[in-house]
């Protein structure tokens, strides 16, 4: 798909990741992106930004959302929450829960509502902000995040599958840590968020289906095949 002159929808876009897609996507060309955010006020003011507000757990505001928003042609799916601890601790149901909703449910929502608007369009494209951790846990720490992870990946997939008749083209982004607050107590080198923004669009206007956007995520998708497999253990 082609930025120049494009109408994107940034989730999450207040903040990290979805504030770098924003920044991005009109350096790249895109005549409007629409900024979604639980509270608007917090969305940087700029031109050819439209803040918009979007809680991407309520289906209701996702329908009427879709509703007004017709000249979508690009969607990014990068609103996301973290949150860590043992899945067998007696807090981790509700956890996984919340992560689901926002992480797993939520972009399914969205390309649901937007499918047919994406439709519309001559080339148009869903972006899926996933993670490393779709293919490894952190013992003790991820379980239940990379559950939601993994089973984006999986729908990310299947709407790839789905939406090809339509000619809308559904690019997976998977990236380690990045240098925002979800983030901000790991230690350890991270990647910037504008940089994997860029490498993202780039991937999307070179056709990809698919982007490891570092090498720790390579090494964790190369894992996935080695002896003994990464996520029998090997992480953490
Ligand atoms: N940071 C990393 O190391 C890393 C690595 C791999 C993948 N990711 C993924 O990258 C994406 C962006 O994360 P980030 O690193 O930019 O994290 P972040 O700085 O914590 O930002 C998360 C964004 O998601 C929004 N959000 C959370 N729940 C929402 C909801 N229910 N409805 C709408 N927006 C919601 C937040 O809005 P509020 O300001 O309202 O909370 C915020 O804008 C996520 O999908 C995350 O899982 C991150």
């Amino acid at each position: 798909m082609k930025l120049q002159g494009s109408v994107a929808l940034v989730t999450g876009a207040n903040r990290g990741l979805g504030a770098a897609f924003v920044r991005t996507l009109l350096a790249a060309g895109a005549a409007k992106v629409y900024a979604a955010a639980r509270d608007p006020s917090t969305i940087t003011a700029q031109s050819g930004v439209v803040p918009v507000r979007l809680d991407v757990t309520s289906p209701d505001q996702i329908k009427a959302f879709a509703r007004g928003l017709g000249d979508v042609s690009l969607l990014v799916n990068n609103a996301g929450i973290g949150g860590s601890g043992p899945v067998l601790a007696p807090t981790a149901i509700e956890l996984l829960h919340q992560q689901f909703e926002t992480n797993t449910v939520g972009p399914l929502r969205m390309a649901q509502a937007f499918a047919p608007i994406l439709a519309a369009h001559n080339g148009s494209a869903v972006i899926n902000v996933i993670s490393a951790l779709s293919w490894a846990t952190l013992p003790s720490v991820t379980g239940s995040y990379s559950a939601s992870k993994a089973a984006a990946w999986a729908l990310s997939n299947a709407m790839r599958q789905e939406l090809k008749g339509q000619s809308t083209e559904v690019l997976s982004l998977h990236v380690a840590f990045m240098d925002t607050d979800m983030a901000r107590g790991v230690p350890g080198a991270k990647t910037s968020p504008d940089d994997v923004a860029r490498m993202t669009i780039d991937a999307l206007e070179a056709g990809q289906s698919e982007l490891l956007a570092d090498d720790v995520t390579r090494n964790v998708h190369a894992g996935l095949t080695a002896v003994p497999p990464m996520y029998l253990g090997m992480l953490g």
